[in-house]
């Protein structure tokens, strides 16, 4: 008997909306602008269409995933989004548990409100094999500071956000600021000032200034604190500064959208490439990550593993993914929706469905395992009369 449970992620999300409070749902919701790149992620996943093959006895689907030589159980991990005891339970904490307990992957960010070495232990130590996003901060000291201090709680690689040198125009939540309430703060972050809970970030300070000489007094007093993305980083200079500061843990860049900077990243270094548009946050009119995707797969060949996010909902958008040659999937919004539902177990609910709907998905177009899912199972719809 069906119990009024969500049973897909649309579900979890139309639960969300009557959740949140109004200011929460619009920061979490929104993309930049004409939210033109968070439709283009979802219609690029309606365009491709799959070439099932039969026969093949599916009895047993493997789902499994290796990365950097540890494997999860399948191939959805969790983006790092902020806030997220914002949105319910125990926020990261949570996530943290749910990822454990369903054996994938999670990414932190530095913008969380549980401490790193707090989101570990609930994770059940460094055995869960998880990720930190950094943003690297104007006061490199400070964010040298954070690489150790993540390294010495066990993470095993950092993912360093190449999207976000200023913050995306992201318009609802302008007009609904967020300011995190009193009892929230962001223990990675060393941000010692005690007004903190009543203002918004410098981040979304400068996103707010509406003419030039705001915007300049606004950076001219965060750079003294250090506390506004460093919009001077470069390829030449930061992986390799980042590198310096860490002798355990790969260095995955996470925001690339053209084949130009994915061959950058290789030559320049990085471990492994997390194709991204930071959900349709950013860059507007972007293309989708599922278009970025190819050009990126087919730049990087094989060298190093290739991730995606953006508008993942469904099982057979994973599908979907692999086939173009990706490695690894992550959800950022879906994740928030499931804890928005019921914290640890939520999540969890999120997980079990697009693992669920992924293995289906393998049973019915021939694929047992991962390899097996491949380039010619897919098609571009047509839509020109053909
Ligand atoms: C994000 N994202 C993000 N990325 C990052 O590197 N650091 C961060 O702190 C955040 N924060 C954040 C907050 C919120 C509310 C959202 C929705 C997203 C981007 C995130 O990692 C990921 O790229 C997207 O969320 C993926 O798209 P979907 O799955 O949300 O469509």
């Amino acid at each position: 008997v069906h119990d009024d449970k969500p049973l897909t992620i649309a579900e979890f999300e139309a639960i969300a909306k009557t959740k949140l409070k109004q200011q929460v749902w619009d920061y979490y919701v929104s993309g930049a602008e004409d939210q033109i790149s968070i439709q283009r992620n979802r219609e690029a996943f309606t365009r491709l269409i799959i070439r099932p093959r039969v026969f093949r006895d599916v009895t047993k689907i493997d789902t499994a995933a290796t990365l950097f030589g540890k494997e999860y159980a399948f191939p959805v991990g969790i983006s790092p989004s902020a806030y997220q005891k914002l949105v319910g339970g125990d926020g990261e904490l949570d996530v943290a548990r749910a990822a454990t307990g369903r054996k994938t992957l999670m990414i932190l960010s530095t913008n969380a409100t549980c401490s790193c070495e707090d989101v570990i232990d609930a994770a059940g130590g460094p055995d869960a094999h998880f990720w930190f996003q950094l943003y690297v901060s104007q006061n490199r000291e400070k964010s040298a500071r954070l690489i150790r201090r993540v390294e010495a709680a066990g993470y095993k690689a950092l993912a360093v956000t190449v999207d976000t040198p200023v913050l995306g125009n992201r318009i609802n939540e302008r007009k609904t600021q967020l300011i995190l309430p009193a009892p929230l703060s962001l223990p990675n972050m060393e941000d010692t000032d005690p007004d903190r809970s009543k203002k918004p970030s410098l981040n979304r300070e400068l996103l707010q200034a509406t003419n030039r000489q705001e915007a300049d007094r606004v950076q001219e007093a965060a750079r003294e604190r250090g506390l506004l993305n460093d919009p001077s980083l470069t390829w030449n200079e930061t992986i390799p500064w980042i590198r310096k500061q860490t002798s355990t843990m790969k260095v995955v860049v996470k925001g690339v959208m053209t084949a130009e900077d994915a061959l950058l990243a290789v030559e320049g270094g990085a471990d492994a490439i997390v194709v991204s548009n930071h959900g349709g946050r950013q860059l507007d009119g972007v293309s989708s990550t599922v278009e970025a995707l190819v050009e990126v797969v087919d730049a990087v060949k094989g060298r190093v593993p290739v991730l995606v996010d953006g508008g993942i909902t469904r099982g057979s958008d994973v599908f979907k993914c692999l086939a173009l040659g990706a490695d690894f999937c992550l959800v950022g919004r879906p994740a928030l929706w499931g804890l928005a539902y019921d914290g640890r177990r939520g999540v969890e609910m999120v997980l079990d469905i697009l693992e669920r709907e992924l293995s289906r998905t393998m049973a019915l177009s021939g694929a047992r395992n991962l390899q097996e899912i491949q380039r010619g199972m897919l098609g571009v719809e047509r839509r020109d009369g053909f």
